[in-house]
């Protein structure tokens, strides 16, 4: 590449986001290592892990509060909840609650969504102080009429779409007129004027997302 053609690059409306994104997080740094050691004072959470030992079920994972909190803040940076208004914030599929919990360290308020299928959830989110409404996200079926409209409505490592698994180890999900029917009432009966919907998928093993639309 030519010295002129390198120097172009530089003024590329990515490249210069992404660096204002890097000074950003440098000269405002939010501590994961901060909010980790305060959140383990609480000897709880050693109780949790000998109640859900790692490896006995792929869900005992989320006992590692060190690894979901860096993993949280991260998530929480780059939707810049770090910085600019409070926002009211409803995150579908919560799980564990690590992503409530993180924003509302953060200043902003907000309420979890998931099936109670799981009691190491039911303990995390007690531990963490996260209010979670219990739901089963359907195909065709509306989300619980909240008391206030959201600003930011997410999802990590969404899986609500999921139907049945293939044999091929893949998943059938939803299909464009049952994302349409959610995106409506999101739209419709969730999110403010001006709010954001974020949808994180998990890839399919093809290296598909799953139903990106
Ligand atoms: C892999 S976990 C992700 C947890 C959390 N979002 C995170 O990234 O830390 C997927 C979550 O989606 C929830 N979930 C799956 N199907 C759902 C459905 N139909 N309605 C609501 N929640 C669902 C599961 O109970 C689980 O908590």
């Amino acid at each position: 590449m030519r010295a002129g053609h390198k120097l172009l690059k530089l003024f590329e409306p990515d490249i210069i986001a992404s660096t204002r994104e890097h000074m950003h997080r440098a000269l405002h740094p939010v501590s994961a290592r901060k909010l980790h050691i305060e959140l383990e004072q609480d000897k709880s959470w050693d109780a949790l892990r000998e109640k859900y030992p790692r490896g006995v079920k792929e869900v005992h994972r989320f006992g590692d509060t060190k690894f979901w909190i860096k993993r949280n803040v991260e998530r929480a940076q780059d939707l810049s909840l770090d910085r600019g208004p409070r926002h009211h914030i409803l995150d579908l599929g919560c799980g564990p609650g690590y992503f409530i919990y993180i924003a509302q360290k953060l200043g902003h308020s907000g309420i979890g969504l998931d099936i109670d299928e799981q009691p190491i959830f039911r303990d995390t989110l007690g531990l963490l102080k996260v209010h979670r409404v219990v739901h089963r996200i359907e195909a065709h079926r509306p989300l619980p009429v909240p008391e206030q409209k959201f600003d930011l409505i997410t999802s990590y490592l969404t899986c609500f779409n999921r139907i049945e698994r293939l044999p091929d180890g893949n998943w059938r999900t939803w299909s464009p007129d049952q994302w349409q029917f959610f995106l409506n009432d999101v739209r419709s009966n969730q999110l403010r004027e001006s709010g954001m919907l974020l949808l994180e998928f998990h890839p399919q093993r093809n290296g598909e997302l799953l139903n990106a639309i």
